[in-house]
């Protein structure tokens, strides 16, 4: 397994952990995952909920003290490791969160959930931090290259492509395309290396993200044309996942059948553990909930009190309320078996594999 490089860095292995909103990647997974020999990312989504800088009425205050704090954790745990963040555009919050994750030593930024076209500029005072648009078309991947390049002379150091029909948490296409056949995730991959070499003559990292979940299916990744992979679901079952015992026992006991497609108040698709879904929408109208943080810039219950609130669903799960909870999960989740350690899966995934094949080739 090849060292992987992006921007100024190199990682031992070719995997990104996930970022995982609302505190599911905060910082002891990230420390544990660059600790182990990958990127680590905590996600900026909603990280003030449930942080010690939250009073319940300073949402937007708390938010870059609890990004800082959660690097200033994932550092101690991995203090040479490569950790990055995950911030959504669409989040209220997203330049000041560029800014905290800068300060805090943020070595990748990693920006999906809206097109991140003025990223460059925002980090133009941090140029060692590697930036990385999510997509899920090729069409997404020119808009941004095309406008980096033309405004600010900067290529992203890797583009990740992740995969609407397996992806966990907000997905980047429209319910009506998603699960129909048609989306072809490594075509993509493979279209948007092959932009970057004939548009730009150069060999931009492209990460593959969605239903990754054991060695066979990073191989298979790699093989297709990914420089390396993004896994998400396949660490929360680990004791070092930042959730509460509860979310992680929820993966455990979940079936295939339990995991779906939700419309978030953000106006995007979301994947998720289905089976409790009224109670999450009955939970706000029942407790007379108003939008309280103002997260989103878009959203439809701070607009018309329409659907719940998001990041309260997804903070009440994080805690371990998987009742009334909102829990985001890629379509493999239904696969975790037993919690695990992050050094396990880095083990199964690695060093374990290639123990064996060289002992087969010898
Ligand atoms: C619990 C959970 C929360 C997520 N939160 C975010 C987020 O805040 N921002 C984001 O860009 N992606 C988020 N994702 C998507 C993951 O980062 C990842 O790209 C995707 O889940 C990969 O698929 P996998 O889970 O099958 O590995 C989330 C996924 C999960 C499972």
């Amino acid at each position: 397994m090849q060292p992987f490089h992006i921007g100024d860095y190199t990682v031992r292995y070719p995997l990104i952990q996930g970022g995982m909103g609302v505190r599911i990647s905060g910082g002891s997974l990230a420390g544990h995952v660059a600790r182990c020999g990958g990127i680590g990312i905590v996600a900026a989504a909603g990280i003030a909920m449930n942080s010690s800088h939250y009073t319940g009425t300073n949402y937007m205050q708390a938010e870059p003290e609890a990004m800082k704090e959660e690097l200033r954790k994932a550092y101690a745990i991995a203090p040479d490791g490569i950790i990055g963040v995950n911030i959504m555009v669409a989040l209220s919050d997203y330049e000041t969160l560029v800014e905290a994750s800068i300060e805090g030593g943020a070595k990748v930024i990693i920006c999906g959930a809206g097109l991140p076209m003025s990223l460059p500029a925002l980090t133009a005072h941090a140029p060692h931090v590697a930036l990385v648009p999510i997509v899920s078309s090729l069409r997404a991947a020119q808009l941004i290259v095309k406008k980096w390049q033309k405004g600010y002379n900067r290529l992203p150091d890797a583009v990740l492509v992740e995969d609407p029909d397996t992806a966990g948490g907000h997905l980047g296409e429209k319910m009506e395309n998603i699960g129909t056949g048609d989306y072809d995730h490594y075509g993509t991959v493979r279209a948007i290396k092959d932009f970057m070499r004939n548009e730009y003559g150069c060999d931009v990292p492209v990460i593959a993200a969605g239903g990754i979940w054991d060695r066979a299916d990073v191989m298979h990744a790699l093989a297709q044309g990914a420089d390396a992979v993004q896994m998400a679901s396949r660490f929360v079952a680990t004791e070092e996942c930042d959730a509460a015992e509860s979310f992680k026992q929820a993966y455990l006991d979940c079936r295939q059948e339990d995991i779906g497609l939700v419309m978030s108040p953000a106006g995007l698709p979301g994947r998720a553990i289905v089976r409790n879904h009224t109670a999450i929408v009955n939970f706000d109208q029942a407790n007379g909930t108003v939008c309280s943080t103002g997260c989103l810039k878009k959203c439809t219950f701070k607009e018309t009190g329409e659907r719940f609130c998001i990041v309260r669903a997804l903070d009440r799960a994080q805690r371990g309320d998987v009742e009334t909870g909102l829990i985001f999960c890629g379509t493999n989740a239904y696969k975790a078996e037993r919690i695990t350690t992050v050094q396990e899966i880095f083990n199964e995934l690695f060093a374990e594999a290639a123990a064996e094949e060289a002992e087969e080739a010898a």
